[in-house]
């Protein structure tokens, strides 16, 4: 499946896009010659001003849709490397590689810094998990795969890497918890596509070429379902070496 797009929402942010120049771009416009006395032009400039167009896509709760991921709380190594994705060309969403594809490395690890420290709860906390169409068999088979895996088929356990608690771990690998399942279906759509990529090598494209249509059906309703926990954190280390090596994961290589 590829990933969707919704180009119309996107259009009313380019107005914004400039308030993110990197500070020591930034100066104030032009203004015509005015009688007025000098009034400061430039607002207060803190960083979390600096995101705020970011903000409006990103709500900082979340949206339980397949588009706008949340970015508060998510690891600051896999922001790092997701905004190097966008800005070269591992991943594709035409706004965030524009957004991102001037800054400097140092700037875009500042802003991945900032939106890792942000812990605001969960949309879902208030109101439950989502409702999720699937059998108990379905929910089952999603179970055992995110805890298990199936060695069998050479799959292994998405809680090997992505933490026994779901809730990612340290540097640089998220939660699956409070994900909604139209966006993760839509991620593995883009990994099975190559539309997504990671540096190599990209263990979540290797994970996903072994994973059918109805194993990613059911592993997503399945962490769809669970509630998710406002004071998780990823866990500050791997309890194992790795299943797969991961490129944007080099502390923790891993077996082959
Ligand atoms: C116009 C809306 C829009 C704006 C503005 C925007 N983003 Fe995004 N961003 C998206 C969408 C949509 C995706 C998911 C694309 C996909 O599915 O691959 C995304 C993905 C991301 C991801 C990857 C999230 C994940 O969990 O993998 C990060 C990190 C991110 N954006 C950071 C930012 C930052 C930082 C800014 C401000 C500099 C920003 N975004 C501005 C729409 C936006
Ligand atoms: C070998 C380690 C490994 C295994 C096993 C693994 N993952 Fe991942 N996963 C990663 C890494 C590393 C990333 C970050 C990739 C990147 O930087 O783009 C990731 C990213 C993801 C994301 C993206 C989250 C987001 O916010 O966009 C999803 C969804 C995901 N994995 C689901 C799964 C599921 C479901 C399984 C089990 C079927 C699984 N993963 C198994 C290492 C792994």
């Amino acid at each position: 499946m590829p990933s969707p797009r919704h180009p119309t929402r996107t259009v009313f942010i380019a107005a914004f896009a400039f308030s993110l120049a990197a500070p020591a771009a930034a100066s104030p416009p032009a203004l015509p010659a005015s009688p007025a006395p000098p009034v400061p032009l430039v607002p207060p400039d803190t960083l979390a001003q600096r995101v705020a167009p970011c903000v409006a896509c990103h709500q900082p709760q979340g949206r339980n849709d397949a588009f706008f991921p949340r970015i508060a709380g998510k690891p600051e190594g896999y922001l790092y490397n997701q905004l190097l994705n966008f800005r070269d060309g591992r991943r594709q969403y035409p706004m965030m590689t524009y957004m991102v594809g001037h800054l400097p490395e140092p700037y875009l690890r500042e802003i991945a810094q900032f939106f890792a420290s942000q812990h605001p709860p969960h949309r879902s906390s208030a109101t439950g998990p989502a409702r999720v169409e699937a059998t108990a068999q379905m929910l089952e088979r999603g179970r055992v795969l995110v805890r298990q895996g199936d060695a069998a088929r050479g799959i292994p356990a998405c809680i090997a890497c992505h933490g026994q608690a779901l809730a990612g771990v340290a540097p640089a690998i998220p939660g699956l918890v409070g994900l909604p399942r139209d966006y993760i279906n839509a991620q593995f759509g883009a990994w099975k596509n190559k539309v997504r990529r990671a540096q190599a090598p990209d263990c979540m494209a290797d994970v996903a070429s072994r994973l059918t249509g109805a194993d990613v059906a059911a592993v997503s309703a399945w962490l769809a379902s669970q509630g998710v926990d406002d004071a998780a954190r990823p866990a500050a280390a791997p309890a194992a070496p790795l299943p797969l090596r991961c490129g944007g994961v080099p502390d923790h290589g891993g077996a082959r």
